[in-house]
C-alpha cells in the first residue's frame, strides 16, 4: 500500500503500519479504511509476522474526526476496524508518541502491545466531548486497570502519562529516547523482542475484568453524575464501565455503542463540540490574516500582587525572561512571597518536584527600579485599578520603555484608550484583560484600543497563546464583554432578590444550571467593593426611571464586602456560606421601602431570565463591534464565568432555544428591568429575518 494516510513498511518481520493524516491523525473515514485495508495486506503477506502503528507528525492518532460528527456513521466502523486488528492471527503493537486520545486509544487498547515513548500520553477524553468512547474503550480498559480506574480515567477525560500507563498495565514498555535516536527503530526493537520471546499476549477483550463490589461501582457512578452538573457524558461513561461487571465483552460493546449513539447526537454534545472548536477559532482573526507579531523573549510585569504574581507566573513557565516591578523593597519582599506561594502550591499538587520551588521562584527577578523594564519587549501593568494611578504610571513607562516594545494594561473597567492617551505611543498600547488566578484562568481579553496597531494586536495574541491561553478579541467598552455582560445579569439578580428571590434560591437556580457556583457566592469571593465604585462613578446620576437595588450599597456600608471581610450576602463565620438574618431582615426592609410585595420566584424564571439578559447583552456587544462573533462572547462566559460548556455558551444556547423564544424571555426580563434591558436591535432583526446567530456570524 502506498498512497493514502495509512502506508505499510515491511522492515524485516514487521509491517510497519504508517498513519498520517495531518495535523493530528484523526481517525477520518480514509484512515479507518486505510487501517482495515491494512489487517488485510499483513495478513496476505507471508513474510510478515507482525504488524506496528506508528504515526507520522506531531502525535499518536489523535482521536476519531470530530468534523464527522453528527453526518451519521461512515463505514469502516471504527469498531469493526478495531475487532480486526484484535482478532488478527499476526500480533499489531502500537507505538505512541504524542497523544493517544480516544479512538485513537481504543486502537492502541486494540492491539497486542503498546509501547510508549516517555513523554508520550494516553486519554479517553470523550466526556468534554459530550459522548462516551464508542470504539470499545469503556470494555477494554477496565481489564487492564480494573473498574474503578478506568471510571475515574473515563469520566474525568484526564491523560495518563507514560510512566503511570505503564504502572496501570496500559503501556507493555516506555522508552527514553536519546538524542538522535528514531522512535521507530526502538518501538521495532522492542517488537521484535517480543516476536522472539515467543508468546502471544492474551487479547485486551478476552482478558477478565477484576472484580469490584456493585455498590462500590454504583458510588463511583453517582459521585460522577454529583460532578458533572448537569452535564450527562461523564455519568453514562461511568455506567459503560461498570457494564463491564456484569455482561460479556459483546454485549458490553454493545451496550456502550448503544450509550454513544445516544449522546452523540444530543444538544450537550453539539454545545461540547462548539466550545471545542470556538476555542480554536478565537485567534483566527481577519485582522491578524498575515500580521507578524513582533518578537518577544522578556516580559516585564508592573506590580506583584495577586494578578501580578499571576501573570508573571504564567509568563516564566511559558520560557520567557520576566521580571517584576514594585513600588518598594517591602512590597517586593510581598511579591516574592506571592511567587513561591504559588509554587509552592504547585509542589502540593505534584505539578512540580518539590525541589524545583525554589529555582522557579528566583527565576522571577523582582525590581523596585523602573528603568529595569528598559530592555522588556512586553510590558504588562497590572497595578491598583485606578485611573489615575494608571495614567500616571504609563506615563512614567513611556520614558524608559524601549521603541517598539508593546505595553498593555490588565486594566477589567477602566478606559484603556484614556490609559494609552498617557503615553506619547498609543498604538503601541493595548489591553490584556487577564482573570484571577492568572496563572490558571486561561481566559484573557485582548483588547484594541482606538490606535492598538495591527501588530501589536498580533503579539499580544501570540502571547497569549503561548502562555496557553485562550485570547478573546475585544474592543473597548465599559467591562469589555464579559464583566460587562456579568454587571448586567447581576442586576437583574438584584432585581429578582428585590422581587421576590433569596440570594441561596437564585444561587440554588444557577448551579443547578450547571454553574460551579451561584452569583451571589460569586459575589462574595470576588468582593463587593469593586462593583460599589463603579456604581459610584456610574449610577450616581442615573435617571429617575432605572431600576436600582440598594441592598448591595447598604451591604458595603455596613463593612460587608464579601468573604475578605467574613460577611456579604452569606455570613463566612463559621468557615462556609450561611444565609443571614442580618441581611434577610435588610432585603424585607428595602423590599418595604419600595413598597414591593415579595412573590415566590421560581428556579426556572431564575434561569431564563438569566440566560435571557446575557444573551441580549452579549447581542448588544455584538452589534456595538465589541466582540466580532457569537462564539468570543460564549468562550469569555465559559472560560470566565462558569456558564456550563455543556450548554454552549449564552449565544449558542439562546439559538439553540430558538431566538424568538429567547426574545420573549428578554421582553419579560425588560418589563421587570427597566430602562438598560432593551431587546437587542440585532435580536429583533433576526427574530423578524427568521434567522439565527449562527447564521449572521456566517453571512459577515
Ligand atoms: N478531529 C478533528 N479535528 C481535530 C481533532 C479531532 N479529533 N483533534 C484536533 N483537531 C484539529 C483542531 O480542530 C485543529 O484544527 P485547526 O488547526 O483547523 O484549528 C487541529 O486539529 C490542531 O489541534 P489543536 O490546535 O488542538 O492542536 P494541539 O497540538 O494544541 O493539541 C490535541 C492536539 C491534544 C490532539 C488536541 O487537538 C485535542 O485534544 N484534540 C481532541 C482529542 C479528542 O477529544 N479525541 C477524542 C475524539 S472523540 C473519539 O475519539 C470518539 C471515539 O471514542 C469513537
Amino acid at each position: 500500500m502506498a498512497s493514502g494516510p495509512v502506508v505499510i513498511e515491511v522492515r524485516g518481520k514487521v509491517a510497519i503500519v504508517w498513519v498520517d493524516n495531518p495535523p493530528v491523525n484523526a481517525l477520518s473515514q480514509a484512515v479507518r479504511q486505510g487501517l482495515s485495508d491494512a489487517v488485510a495486506a499483513v495478513e496476505a503477506d507471508a513474510k510478515v509476522a507482525a504488524a506496528l502503528i506508528l504515526c507520522r507528525g506531531r502525535t499518536f492518532i489523535a482521536g476519531a474526526d470530530i468534523r464527522e460528527f453528527g453526518k451519521g456513521p461512515l463505514e469502516p466502523l471504527l469498531t469493526d476496524v478495531i475487532a480486526r486488528i484484535e482478532a488478527s492471527p499476526k500480533p499489531w503493537a502500537a507505538a505512541i508518541h504524542g497523544t493517544a486520545l480516544g479512538g485513537g486509544f481504543e486502537v492502541a487498547l486494540g492491539c497486542c502491545w503498546r509501547v510508549m515513548d516517555s513523554r508520550a500520553e494516553v486519554g479517553l477524553p470523550e466526556v468534554k466531548l459530550g459522548i462516551i468512547p464508542g470504539a470499545g474503550g469503556t470494555q477494554r480498559l477496565p481489564r487492564l486497570t480494573g473498574v474503578a480506574t478506568a471510571i475515574e480515567v473515563v469520566t474525568s477525560g484526564r491523560r495518563i502519562g507514560a510512566g503511570e500507563a505503564q504502572k496501570l498495565g496500559i503501556a507493555d514498555a516506555v522508552v527514553d529516547l536519546e538524542p538522535g535516536e528514531e522512535f521507530a527503530d526502538r518501538a521495532l526493537a522492542a517488537v521484535e523482542a517480543w516476536l522472539a520471546a515467543g508468546t502471544m499476549p492474551v487479547p485486551v477483550s478476552a482478558r477478565p475484568v477484576p472484580p469490584l463490589d456493585a455498590a462500590e461501582a454504583e458510588k463511583l457512578i453517582a459521585k460522577a453524575v454529583e460532578r458533572a452538573r448537569g452535564q450527562l457524558s461523564p455519568g453514562e461513561a461511568a455506567r459503560a464501565v461498570a457494564d463491564a461487571l456484569t455482561l460479556d465483552f459483546a454485549a458490553g460493546l454493545a451496550a456502550e455503542r448503544a450509550r454513544f449513539l445516544k449522546l452523540v447526537g444530543h444538544p450537550q454534545a453539539k454545545a461540547l463540540r462548539h466550545a471545542f472548536f470556538g476555542e480554536r477559532e478565537l485567534s483566527k482573526l481577519p485582522m491578524l490574516d498575515g500580521v507578524k507579531p513582533r518578537a518577544v523573549s522578556t516580559i516585564a510585569v508592573v506590580g506583584g500582587g495577586t494578578m501580578g504574581a499571576g501573570i508573571a507566573v504564567a509568563a516564566a513557565d511559558a520560557g520567557y525572561t520576566v521580571t517584576v516591578l514594585e513600588t518598594d523593597a517591602a512590597a517586593a519582599k510581598r511579591a516574592a512571597e506571592r511567587i513561591h506561594g504559588i509554587y509552592q502550591g504547585y509542589a502540593e499538587r505534584k505539578r512540580i518536584p518539590a525541589d524545583a520551588v525554589g529555582v522557579k521562584a528566583a527565576a522571577i527577578d523582582i525590581t523596585t527600579e523602573i528603568g529595569d523594564l528598559g530592555t522588556a519587549d512586553l510590558v504588562v501593568e497590572a497595578v491598583f485599578e485606578d485611573a489615575e494611578v494608571k495614567r500616571d504610571l504609563f506615563r512614567r513607562l513611556d520614558k524608559v520603555v524601549r521603541p517598539g516594545a508593546v505595553m498593555a494594561t490588565n486594566t477589567s473597567y477602566l478606559d484603556p484608550n484614556r490609559i494609552a492617551a498617557a503615553t506619547g505611543r498609543p498604538a503601541e498600547m493595548c489591553g490584556l484583560h487577564f482573570f484571577a488566578p492568572a496563572n490558571v484562568m486561561r481566559l484573557v481579553e485582548v483588547i484594541e484600543t482606538a490606535d492598538t496597531a495591527p501588530d501589536v494586536l498580533a503579539t499580544a495574541f501570540a502571547v497569549a497563546l503561548k502562555l496557553g491561553k485562550l485570547p478573546v478579541f475585544a474592543r473597548v467598552c465599559d467591562g469589555f464583554i464579559g464583566n460587562r455582560i456579568w454587571a448586567t445579569v447581576r442586576r437583574h439578580y438584584e432585581f429578582l432578590v428585590e422581587d421576590g428571590a433569596s440570594p441561596a434560591e437564585i444561587d440554588a437556580a444557577m448551579t443547578a444550571y450547571g454553574f460551579p457556583m451561584g452569583p451571589f457566592a460569586v459575589y462574595d469571593l470576588s468582593g463587593l467593593d469593586i462593583s460599589w465604585s463603579w456604581r459610584k462613578r456610574n449610577m450616581a446620576d442615573r435617571a429617575p426611571d432605572v431600576r436600582y437595588v440598594d441592598i448591595p450599597d447598604r451591604l458595603c456600608e455596613m463593612g460587608r464586602l464579601g468573604r475578605k471581610t467574613g460577611a456579604g450576602w452569606y455570613d463566612y463565620a463559621s468557615g462556609k456560606a450561611k444565609t443571614d438574618p442580618v441581611v434577610e431582615a435588610l432585603i424585607a426592609e428595602e423590599r418595604a421601602r419600595k413598597g414591593v410585595t415579595a412573590r415566590p420566584v421560581a428556579a426556572e424564571t431564575i434561569q431564563r431570565r438569566a440566560l435571557a439578559v446575557m444573551a441580549n447583552e452579549g447581542a448588544r456587544i455584538l452589534e456595538e463591534g465589541i466582540a466580532l462573533r457569537p462564539l468570543d462572547v460564549d468562550m469569555v462566559m465559559i472560560h470566565g464565568y462558569g456558564y456550563p460548556a455543556w450548554r454552549g455558551g449564552p449565544m449558542f444556547e439562546a439559538d439553540a432555544i430558538g431566538l424568538p423564544t429567547v426574545l420573549g424571555w428578554i421582553e419579560e426580563a425588560h418589563a421587570a428591568g427597566g430602562p438598560g434591558f432593551e431587546p437587542a436591535r440585532l435580536l429583533v432583526e433576526l427574530v423578524q429575518q427568521g434567522r439565527t446567530l449562527a447564521d449572521w456570524a456566517q453571512s459577515r
